[in-house]
C-alpha cells in the first residue's frame, strides 16, 4: 500500500499512450482511476471529456464530484510550416493543451494535485513545430499560474522528450529512424519509454512540496 492508495484520479486522455500507462500504474498503486476520453464507449469506466468542449468538461465534473488528482494529456498537434497554418487547428491545439485544462480547473473539484502535459518542443524551436512549441511553452506558464490560483492544490507540468508511446507509430517504417535520431539528440543516448514519464507523473502526485514546476523528462534534450 502506498500513500496514493484509495485516492481518486482523473486521467484526461487516458485511453491510450502515456495517459493509458499512467492510468494502469495508478490502478496498480491502488488508486481509484477514472479515464476522461472523447470516445468513452470503448474504455471501461470512462467519462466523456472533450477538452475543446466546455460543456463536456462541466458535465463530467458534475457526474464525478470531487477527485484527488487530475492528469491531463490531451494533444491536437498542428505541425506545419507557417505558410500552411490553419486558424481553427491552431485554436484546437491551444484548447487541448491550455484552454481545456484551465476549464478543467474551473469545473472539477480537485483536492490535491493537477498535472499538465507540455513537451520538449516548447524549449527547442524548429521548422514546422511552431504551434506545438508555443502551446507546450504556454503549458509551463499555465502550471505556474494555476498553482497560484488553485493553492493549496498543487499544479505542475511534465515536459517529455520523445517517448515511444504509440504516438509515433503513424510514421510506419520511418519510425525506427526517427527514434534513433531522437536518441542521438539526448544526453543519455536513448529515447524515452512509457515508464520514464509514468514515474514522473506518480512522483508528482506524491510530492506535496513540489508546486508550479515543469519537470523535464527528456534525457537532457532541452
Ligand atoms: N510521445 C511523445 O514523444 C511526446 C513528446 C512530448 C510531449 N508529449 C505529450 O504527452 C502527452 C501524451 O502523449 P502521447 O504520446 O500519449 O500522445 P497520444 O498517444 O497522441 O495521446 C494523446 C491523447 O490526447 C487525447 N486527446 C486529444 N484531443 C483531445 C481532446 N480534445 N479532449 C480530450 N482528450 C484529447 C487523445 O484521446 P483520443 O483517444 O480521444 O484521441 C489521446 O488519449 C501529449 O500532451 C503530448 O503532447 C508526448
Amino acid at each position: 500500500m502506498t500513500e496514493l492508495h484509495g485516492q481518486r484520479l482523473l486521467v484526461i486522455g487516458g485511453g491510450r499512450g502515456i495517459g493509458a500507462a499512467i492510468a494502469e500504474r495508478a490502478r496498480h498503486e491502488g488508486m481509484d482511476v477514472v479515464v476522461g476520453a472523447r470516445e468513452p464507449s470503448t474504455i471501461e469506466g470512462a467519462v466523456r471529456i472533450d477538452l475543446t468542449d466546455e460543456a463536456s468538461i462541466a458535465a463530467a465534473a458534475e457526474q464525478l464530484g470531487a477527485v484527488d488528482h487530475v492528469v491531463t494529456l490531451g494533444s491536437l498537434p498542428h505541425d506545419v510550416p507557417i505558410a500552411e497554418l490553419d486558424r481553427d487547428r491552431i485554436v484546437a491545439a491551444f484548447e487541448a493543451k491550455v484552454i481545456g485544462p484551465m476549464l478543467v480547473a474551473k469545473h472539477v473539484e480537485i483536492r490535491r494535485s493537477m498535472t499538465l502535459f507540455a513537451g520538449v518542443v516548447g524549449w527547442r524551436p524548429g521548422p514546422g513545430s511552431t504551434v506545438k512549441g508555443v502551446t507546450n511553452g504556454a503549458v509551463d506558464f499555465a502550471a505556474r499560474h494555476l498553482a497560484a490560483n488553485l493553492a493549496p492544490v498543487r499544479v505542475n507540468a511534465i515536459a517529455p522528450g520523445v517517448i515511444d508511446s504509440g504516438a509515433w507509430d503513424s510514421k510506419g517504417e520511418a519510425k525506427s529512424g526517427f527514434l534513433a535520431g531522437a536518441a542521438g539528440q539526448t544526453l543519455v543516448g536513448r529515447y524515452g519509454d512509457l515508464d520514464d514519464v509514468v514515474e514522473a507523473a506518480i512522483w508528482l502526485m506524491r510530492s506535496g512540496f513540489v508546486d508550479g514546476q515543469t519537470i523535464h523528462v527528456d534525457g537532457g534534450r532541452r
